[in-house]
C-alpha cells in the first residue's frame, strides 16, 4: 500500500529534520523519506535484536541481563510521568503461567506534543526494534501498538513496516532462527485523549469504552484481559536499540544523572521555527529556544515546558532552567509529554487558561465527580473572569476548587485540569485581578462584558 504524506512531509533540504537535532538517536538520519526497512537497516536497525538474540554470532543476552543494560541507561519513560523503564520493565511478574502482553501507547494527544507521530511516520522500525527487545525482555510473545485514532496515515505507515518486518523475520515465530517468538499487532484507536491513560487505553484495546480503571491492581498484574501488562510510550520504545547497541552507561552518560539520554521536544506557539527537536537531557532551554528560531511576535513571557498538563513558568525561571525531569520539577513545573508551549508577551494568561480549561472538561471521561464537575466549574469560572462578570473572590475559589480536584480522581486527568490554574494563578495573579477590577486584558484587547 503506499501512502501520499506529502502534505505534512517536507521535502527540500531545509527540512524538519536538518539543524534542528543535537546527539540525535532517534531522528538520526532521518530525512523524511528514509523510513523503510532498507533505510532502517543501513542506519543499523535491527543490530540490538540481533546482539540480544545472539544471532549477530556474539553470545547474546539473557532477559535479566537487557533489562539490567536498560536500568544502567537511567531511561525514563516518555509519556509524561517520567517513570524509570528498567524499574518499570522488573515489576513484569517472570514465573507467570499464562500469556503477558506489551502495549505501546502512541495516542499522543496531549496538547501541543507531536513528537511520537513523527517517530511512527519517519522512523517506525526503531518503534518495532524497540518493542521486541522489551517482549524479549520480560517474556511476552504478543503486543500492540495503540495508534491515536486521527492520525490515520501514521497507522497505515505503521502497518506497512509490520510487515516489511514480519517478511523479512524481525517479526513472528522462531525470530532470525532463535528460539524467540514475537506477534506485533498496529491498533487504530478511536482519538480521545483520556485513552492515552494507561488503563483507558487498555479498556479501549479490548473493545470497551475508553475509561480509566481504578489502581490498584497495575497494569503489571492486571492489564490487558486481566493479565499482566508493561505499557510504555512510543518515545521510550524508541530509545531503547541504541540503548542495547551502545550500552547504558553511555546512554545516561549522554543527558545528566538520572536524566540519560536524549529527549525529543515538540516546541510549539510563538516561535520562528516550531516543530520537533531531539537533544540531550539537560540541554539549557535558552539553546532549545535558540534550535526554534527564536520567539515570534515580541519578548519570551511564559513556557508551559511539558505539555498542556504542567504548571506555567515565567520567562526569567524557565531562561535559568536546562530540559530535563529533575530541573523542571525543582523550578515548580514538569517535563511531561515534552511539548514546550512557548508564549510571547502579547498573551492573555486568563484567556490561554480558559482555553485550557475548555480542553478539559471536554476530555473528562464523567466517571469520577470531582474530576467531571470541577472541570466545568473552572472553566465557567475562568470564562466568567475572561468576560468581565468575575468577583475578586472567585480567584481564591479557582484555587480551592483545583485544590479539591487534586488527588481525589481516579486518574491523573483531574490532577491534569487543576495544574495549570494554580500554576497561572502563582505566576500571573495580577492578570486575574485586572480583568476583575477592570473587566479588561491588562495586556491583549479590551474584554467586552457581555
Ligand atoms: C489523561 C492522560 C493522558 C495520557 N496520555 C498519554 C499519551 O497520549 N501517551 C503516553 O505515552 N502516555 C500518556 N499518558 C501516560 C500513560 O498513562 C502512561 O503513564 C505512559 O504511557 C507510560 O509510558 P512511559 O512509562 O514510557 O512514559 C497519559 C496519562 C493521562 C493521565
Ligand atoms: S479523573 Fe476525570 S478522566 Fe479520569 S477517570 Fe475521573 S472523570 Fe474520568
Amino acid at each position: 500500500m503506499s501512502i501520499d504524506l506529502s502534505k505534512f512531509q517536507a521535502t527540500g533540504r531545509e527540512t524538519c529534520f536538518h539543524g534542528r537535532h543535537i546527539d540525535a538517536q532517534i531522528y538520526a538520519g532521518l530525512d523524511g523519506r528514509n523510513w523503510r526497512l532498507r533505510d532502517y537497516e543501513s542506519r543499523g536497525g535491527y543490530q540490538a535484536l540481533r546482539k540480544i538474540l545472539g544471532t549477530d554470532g556474539g553470545p547474546g543476552m539473557t532477559p535479566d541481563e537487557v533489562v539490567a543494560e536498560v536500568k544502567a541507561s537511567g531511561l525514563r519513560g516518555r509519556g509524561g510521568a517520567g517513570f524509570p523503564t528498567g524499574l518499570k520493565w522488573s515489576f513484569m511478574p517472570k514465573n507467570y503461567n499464562g500469556p503477558k502482553y506489551l502495549v505501546c501507547n502512541s495516542d499522543e494527544g496531549e496538547p501541543g506534543t507531536c513528537k511520537d507521530r513523527d517517530i511512527l511516520a519517519y522512523n517506525p522500525h526503531i518503534v518495532i526494534e524497540g518493542m521486541a527487545i522489551a517482549a524479549y525482555a520480560m517474556g511476552v510473545s504478543t503486543a500492540w501498538n495503540y495508534i491515536h485514532g486521527e492520525i490515520f496515515e501514521i497507522y497505515q505507515r505503521f502497518e506497512e513496516a509490520l510487515e516489511e518486518a514480519r517478511a523479512a523475520g524481525y517479526l513472528g515465530e522462531r525470530i532470525l532462527g532463535s528460539g524467540f517468538s514475537f506477534q506485533l499487532h498496529a491498533f487504530h484507536g478511536f482519538g480521545a485523549y483520556i485513552c492515552g491513560e494507561e488503563t483507558a487505553l487498555l479498556e479501549s484495546l479490548e473493545g470497551k469504552k475508553g475509561q480509566p480503571r481504578f489502581k490498584p491492581p497495575f497494569p503489571a498484574s492486571f492489564g490487558v484481559y486481566g493479565r499482566p501488562t508493561t505499557i510504555n510510550n512510543t518515545e521510550t520504545f524508541a530509545a531503547v536499540p541504541w540503548i542495547i547497541r551502545n550500552g547504558g552507561a553511555p546512554y545516561l552518560a549522554i543527558g545528566k544523572p538520572n536524566n540519560g539520554g536524549t529527549k525529543i521536544f515538540s516546541v510549539v506557539g510563538d516561535v520562528n521555527r516550531p516543530g520537533n527537536f531531539e537533544i540531550p537531557l539537560g540541554t539549557p532551554f535558552s539553546k532549545l529556544l535558540e534550535l526554534a528560531g527564536g520567539v515570534k511576535g515580541g519578548a519570551l513571557k511564559a513556557v508551559i515546558p511539558g505539555g498542556s498538563s504542567a504548571p506555567v513558568l515565567p520567562a526569567n525561571i524557565m531562561m535559568d532552567c536546562t530540559m530535563d525531569y529533575d530541573a523542571i520539577a525543582k523550578a515548580g513545573s514538569m517535563l511531561g509529554s515534552g511539548a514546550v508551549i512557548v508564549m510571547n508577551d502579547t498573551r492573555c494568561m486568563v484567556r490561554s487558561l480558559l482555553r485550557l480549561s475548555y480542553f478539559y472538561q471536554h476530555e473528562s471521561c464523567g466517571q469520577c465527580t470531582p474530576c467531571r464537575e470541577g472541570t466545568g466549574w473552572l472553566w465557567r469560572m475562568v470564562d466568567r473572569i475572561e468576560h468581565g462578570h468575575g468577583r475578586m473572590e472567585d480567584i481564591e475559589l479557582l484555587g480551592s476548587v483545583a485544590d479539591n480536584i487534586m488527588g481525589r480522581t481516579i486518574c491523573a486527568l483531574g490532577d491534569a485540569a487543576a495544574m495549570p490554574v494554580r500554576g497561572m494563578i502563582k505566576h500571573f495573579r495580577d492578570e486575574f485581578v485586572h480583568h476583575v477590577e477592570h473587566k479588561s486584558c491588562l495586556v491583549a484587547q479590551p474584554v467586552v462584558a457581555s
